[in-house]
C-alpha cells in the first residue's frame, strides 16, 4: 500500500461542444476519481485536476450549427459538464476552463519560452485552404481517407479508427467540413515542433523505462509511432478561435487546441494552488511528486508523444509517471455519438434514475473498457443493479442494520469468544484494504470493484452460514458474537466503498452513526486495528442503499434509443439534387400505368434478377427486375405496381424485358415498390 506522496492527477479536458455521457464517465472521470478518492482516503497529497477545453475546431462548428456565437457555446456546455461532474460525485480539486485569463497567460508564456529557446521552427508551406469559405483547413474543419487505415471520415489532425496522429496535408480526397469544396493549397507561415527530435528522449522515457508497468495498449501505440518515425507538427493554425499566438508576425494566427489544452492542467494546478495559498510549483516540478494522466484512447499521442515533448523542451517540468488509457465504450453495440445523439447524457439519466449516481459509476467500472472496447447495455445495467448491488451489498448491509436495531435497539453489543469462523472470516476481511487498494494503485478499477463486492458477498456468507435469526430463540450469547462481527464487516464496507460508491458509502456511514471520523475505521486501520466497531456503539435505523429497477424502466430507455435511431435515419436520408428541367411534353411522352404481378421467379444464376409476368392492362408482359436481393418472388405475386409500359425493350441475361417497374429505396437501403394500393385501382390505369 502507497506510503503518503504528492500526486497531481489529471483527467481530459472536455471539449464544451456537447455535455457529457456515460462514454467520458466510463473511460476517464470514474476511474480517475476512484484513484484520486483512494490516494487521499490512503493519506496522500492530492489534486486531482480538470477543466473545460474551449479552443479548437469543435467549439465554432457547435455554435455555428446552433447560430449562435462560440462564447455562448462555452458558458452553456462548461455549467452544464461542471454540474454532472458534481452531481456524480467526481472530487475534482479544481475545474477550470481554457477561456480563463490565468490559461491564456500560462499557455502563451509556455509558448513564449520555447519559441525564445528556439525550439520551434518557423516554416511557410502550402496547407489546404477552402476558398469557398474562405479559411485554411485543418484538424475538424477538413475530412478525408486516412492514409494508414483508409478510414474515410479522418480529421486533418487524427483518424479516430486507427489512432494515427496526422497533417491536413496527409489526407487522401480531402473535403472541406465547412462548406464541403473541395481544398486548394495556400501559402502560410507555422510554427513546428519538430518532434523528431525528441524521438531518442520518447524511446529512453517510455520504451525502456516504463515498459513493465504502462498499459500494454498505451505502450504499443507509443512504440508503434515511434517506430514509424516522427516528423515535426504545426503547433499554430490560422482561426480565429484560440489563444493569439504571442509573437510578432503572427497575427490571426492561434496556438493548436492541443498545444494549449495539456498546458490547462497546469494552469488549473495554479488556479487552485491561488484559491487555496499553497505553492502549485511541486505539484508540477518537483521530481517526487506522481502526475498521472487519465484520459481515453484517442488522446494517446496527445500525451505521450507531444506534451512529453512540450514538457522536456520547456525543461523544468517533470513527465508523467503513468497515462493510464481506456478504450472506448459502445452503447448497444454501437460506437457512442455526441452528433448523432447516440449516448446516455448524464444529465437525462438522472432526471430518469434519480439518487441513482452510484448506480451508474458501479455499472462503468464493474464494465470498463479497461483492455478493450466494452459495450454498454440497459439489460447488463438493470442486471448488476439488481444482482450485485441490491442483492449483495444492499441485503448484506440491510440484514445487519435491521438486527441490530431488532434484537439490541441498535447497540453493537459485546462479543463472546470469537469461534474459528469469526476468526477467519475477520481475517479474510482485514486483507481487503491492501486486495483493493493493489488493484487501484495497478489501474485495475474493474477487479477492485468486484473485490469490493466480494466483502459483502463474505458478510452475507457469514450471515447465511452462521444463521443468527435461528440462534437468537436458542442461543443469544452467540448472536452478539456474530452480530458484532457482522457489524465489523459493515463498518469496514462504509471505508472501501467509498472510492467506489461515495454516495452509499456516505448513508451507511450515517446509518451507523459513524459522525465523525474518530468513530469512522480508516482505509489504512481495517487490516491492524483490533476494534472497527465499538461496542456499545448505538447505530441509526437502516434504510435501502438501493432498490431494483424494473423491465419498464429499461424498456423506457431502449424506446428512447430506437428513436434516436429512427430520428438519425430520416435525417441521414441523402436527397438527390433535382434533374434537369423536363417539358410537359418529355413528360406526356412516359406511359406509366398500374399493373399487378401474376408471376416471378428468379432468373438463374443471377443474384440481383427476378423475371416477373406483370399484366399491366394493355397485355400481360416480361419485365426483368433487380429486386432479388429485397423480395422473395412468392410474396410479389398479386403485388400492384407502378410501371413504366413503354421504355424501350432491351434483353437483360438473353430475357427481353419489356417495361420498367418504379421503385424507391428508405434510408437503410431497403426497396419499396410505389405501390397503387387502392382497391378499385385496375391494371391498365393511366397515372398521369
Ligand atoms: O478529446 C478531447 O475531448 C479533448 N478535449 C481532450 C483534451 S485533454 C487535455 F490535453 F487537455
Ligand atoms: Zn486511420
Amino acid at each position: 500500500m502507497s506510503t503518503s506522496k504528492r500526486y497531481t492527477i489529471t483527467s481530459a479536458l472536455p471539449y464544451t461542444n456537447g455535455p457529457i455521457h456515460i462514454g467520458h464517465l466510463a473511460g476517464v472521470y470514474v476511474p480517475a476519481d476512484i484513484y484520486s478518492r483512494y490516494l487521499r482516503i490512503t493519506g496522500n497529497d492530492v489534486a486531482f485536476i480538470c477543466g473545460s477545453d474551449e479552443h479548437g475546431a469543435a467549439i465554432p462548428m457547435r455554435a455555428k450549427k446552433e447560430g449562435v456565437s462560440p462564447q455562448v457555446i462555452i458558458d452553456k456546455y462548461h455549467a452544464i459538464i461542471k454540474k454532472s461532474f458534481e452531481d456524480f460525485g467526481i472530487t475534482f480539486d479544481n475545474y477550470s476552463r481554457t477561456s480563463a485569463p490565468i490559461h491564456h497567460e500560462t499557455a502563451s508564456e509556455f509558448f513564449k519560452k520555447l519559441y525564445d529557446d528556439g525550439k520551434f521552427i518557423e516554416e511557410t508551406s502550402e496547407q489546404l485552404y477552402d476558398p469557398e469559405a474562405d479559411q485554411f483547413l485543418a484538424d475538424r474543419f477538413v475530412i478525408g481517407t486516412c492514409p494508414k487505415c483508409g478510414h474515410e471520415e479522418a480529421y486533418g489532425d487524427q483518424c479516430e479508427n486507427c489512432g494515427s496522429s496526422l497533417n491536413a496535408t496527409d489526407l487522401i480526397n480531402p473535403k472541406s467540413t465547412i462548406s464541403g469544396a473541395k481544398p486548394t493549397l495556400k501559402q502560410t507561415k507555422h510554427w513546428f515542433l519538430p518532434l523528431d527530435q525528441y524521438e531518442d528522449f520518447l524511446k529512453e522515457w517510455v520504451l525502456v523505462g516504463h515498459k513493465k508497468d504502462w498499459k500494454t495498449n498505451v505502450y504499443g501505440q507509443i512504440k508503434s509511432w515511434v517506430d514509424d518515425g516522427l516528423r515535426p507538427r504545426a503547433v499554430t493554425r490560422d482561426l480565429d478561435w484560440g489563444i493569439p499566438v504571442p509573437v510578432e508576425g503572427a497575427e490571426g494566427k492561434v496556438l493548436y487546441v492541443w498545444f494549449d489544452a495539456p498546458i490547462g492542467y497546469i494552469s488549473s494546478t495554479k488556479e487552485w494552488a491561488e484559491r487555496e495559498g499553497k505553492d502549485w510549483e511541486p505539484y508540477w516540478k518537483d521530481k517526487n511528486t506522481k502526475l498521472v494522466h487519465f484520459i481515453g484512447k484517442d488522446n494517446i499521442v496527445f500525451h505521450c508523444i507531444i506534451f512529453p515533448s512540450m514538457l522536456k523542451a520547456e525543461g523544468s517540468y517533470i513527465l508523467p509517471e503513468n497515462v493510464p488509457a481506456n478504450e472506448f465504450l459502445n452503447l448497444e453495440g454501437n460506437k457512442l455519438s455526441t452528433s448523432k445523439n447516440w449516448a446516455v447524457w448524464l444529465h437525462e439519466y438522472l432526471e430518469d434514475f434519480p439518487g441513482k449516481q452510484d448506480v451508474l459509476r458501479y455499472v462503468l467500472t464493474a464494465n470498463a473498457p479497461e483492455t478493450k472496447d466494452n459495450d454498454f447495455t440497459w439489460k447488463d445495467f438493470q442486471d448488476k443493479n439488481n444482482n450485485e448491488l441490491v442483492n449483495n451489498f444492499g441485503n448484506f448491509v440491510n440484514r445487519i442494520v435491521v438486527l441490530t436495531n431488532k434484537y439490541y435497539e441498535g447497540i453493537v453489543p459485546t462479543p463472546n469468544e470469537f469461534s474459528e469462523v469469526d476468526l477467519q472470516t475477520l481475517t479474510a476481511l482485514r486483507a481487503y484494504p491492501n486486495v483493493i487498494g493493489s488493484s487501484i494503485e495497478r489501474y485495475r478499477f474493474r477487479e477492485a470493484s468486484q473485490e469490493l463486492l466480494n466483502v459483502s458477498r463474505l458478510g452475507n456468507k457469514y450471515l447465511a452460514d452462521e444463521e443468527p435469526w435461528k440462534l437468537i430463540k436458542t442461543d443469544p450469547e452467540r448472536v452478539k458474537t456474530i452480530m458484532y462481527v457482522g457489524l465489523q464487516i459493515a463498518s469496514a464496507l462504509a471505508t472501501l466503498s467509498e472510492p467506489f460508491l461515495p454516495f452509499t458509502s456516505q448513508k451507511l456511514k450515517n446509518m451507523l452513526a459513524l459522525t465523525s471520523s474518530d468513530l469512522e475505521v480508516q482505509w489504512n486501520e481495517i487490516t491492524d486495528k483490533e476494534v472497527l466497531l465499538v461496542a456499545g456503539h448505538k447505530i441509526e435505523k437502516g434504510e435501502l442503499l438501493f432498490s431494483k429497477i424494473d423491465d419498464a424502466d429499461i424498456q423506457k430507455q431502449l424506446d428512447k434509443l430506437e428513436a434516436t435511431k429512427k430520428a438519425n435515419e430520416a435525417e441521414n436520408k441523402i436527397v438527390e439534387p433535382q434533374k434537369d428541367t423536363a417539358t410537359f411534353e418529355d413528360f406526356t411522352k412516359m406511359d406509366l400505368r398500374v399493373g399487378t404481378i401474376v408471376e416471378a421467379e428468379k432468373m438463374p444464376k443471377a443474384k440481383k434478377l427476378l423475371v416477373l409476368k406483370v399484366d399491366t392492362g394493355i397485355n400481360t408482359r416480361t419485365i426483368v427486375s433487380g429486386i432479388a436481393e429485397h423480395f422473395k418472388p412468392q410474396d410479389l405475386i398479386g403485388k400492384k405496381v407502378t410501371v413504366l409500359v413503354n421504355l424501350a425493350p432491351r434483353k437483360l441475361r438473353g430475357v427481353e424485358s419489356e417495361g420498367m417497374i418504379l421503385m424507391t429505396e428508405t434510408p437503410d437501403g431497403k426497396l419499396v415498390f410505389l405501390n397503387p394500393d387502392e382497391e378499385s385501382v385496375k391494371p391498365g390505369a393511366v397515372i398521369s
